[in-house]
């Protein structure tokens, strides 16, 4: 692997190296490496070139698989995709192991939920990961839950953000929007084969102004942000959560860390929008919303807005 070995040399030499240098050790022309160079730097790293060479510099923050120590063969990095859900359900549907997890810097046409679109631009955290709990269909929502509060609490106690989980899955930092959360499940018989989630977290890239509701982090902490750290975290924290059955209990945890109980919202829904005071999520992760007229409606699925201020 050229990049990798180019990389090694940059990192080991932690000082300028010239092109020859890396063409003699990679064995290719200086053309080719130049070319593996702007791939390098498309992907995060910060290499400065010169010309006296090359040098690896410090705000590197790539996401390829060599960066993910023991997860090598199931980080699978693209510069830019179409969705990365598309990809990992191709994946799942093709017997990938479970933790597969596919990455973008870019996504053409980044997947929201409802039919959204997800404005995927550089500098944000695109990824899908590939689960495979042993779950009966009924109980698969545990693993949206699971992911957007590992995720919230990885954001609180690693950046010091006050970040709150919104029904169903979104992270919003104050009243604004941080990250949200996509998932595509299919199923043998009774039992999930898969559940894929897709997470698109807005780290260092600005979410666009037609957006009023998003925030980034970068924004919010006024520096960039290394992703590297939050995705492995998440990753190792989600692998250890399901190996060890600790979810059980998933939505007393997602509701200690919540903004929407006790919130009046919008609820919009394929059918239609309802409003009201959100009083509760049940055990099955519905929404329980009290409506102006006094009758609880249970809602299972449909997208969520705050009304009004806390
Ligand atoms: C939402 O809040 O509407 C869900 C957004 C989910 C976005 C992520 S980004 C990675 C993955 N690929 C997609 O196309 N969508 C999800």
């Amino acid at each position: 692997m050229i990049k990798k070995q180019i990389l090694d040399i940059l990192k080991r030499e932690n000082d300028v190296v010239s092109g020859e240098t890396l063409c003699a050790a990679a064995g290719v022309s200086r053309v080719s490496i130049w070319k593996h160079i702007q791939k390098l730097k498309a992907h995060g790293y910060d290499i400065e070139s010169s010309p006296k060479g090359y040098r690896l510099g410090r705000k590197t923050d790539a996401l390829l698989p060599w960066e993910f120590p023991g997860r090598e063969a199931s980080i699978h990095c693209f510069e830019a995709v179409s969705s990365t859900m598309d990809i990992a359900r191709e994946m799942a549907r093709n017997g990938c192991p479970a933790f597969t997890t596919v990455i973008a810097e870019r996504q053409e046409k980044g997947r929201g939920r409802l039919t959204r679109r997800w404005f995927s631009e550089k500098g944000g955290l695109y990824f899908t990961v590939v689960l495979r709990p042993r779950l009966p269909l009924a109980s698969v929502f545990k693993m949206n839950f699971l992911a957007s509060t590992v995720l919230a609490e990885i954001l609180r106690n690693d950046l010091g953000v006050d970040a709150r989980v919104k029904w169903p899955n979104d992270i919003l930092i104050g009243e604004k929007k941080v990250c949200g959360m996509l998932s595509e499940m299919e199923a043998e018989g009774e039992m999930a084969s898969f559940v894929n989630i897709g997470i698109g977290l807005n780290v260092n890239n600005d979410p666009p102004s037609t957006e009023s509701k998003a925030v980034s982090i970068k924004m919010l902490l006024g520096r960039p942000i290394p992703r590297k750290s939050i995705l492995q975290t998440f990753l190792d924290t989600l692998e250890k959560r399901i190996f060890d059955d600790d979810y059980h209990d998933i939505i007393s945890e997602w509701k200690r860390k919540t903004i929407t109980i006790n919130r009046r919202v919008e609820v919009v829904t394929h059918r239609e929008t309802a409003s009201g005071l959100a009083v509760d999520i049940d055990d099955t992760g519905a929404l329980m919303l009290r409506l102006d007229d006094g009758s609880l409606k249970r809602i299972v699925f449909g997208d969520c807005f705050l009304v009004g201020n806390p």
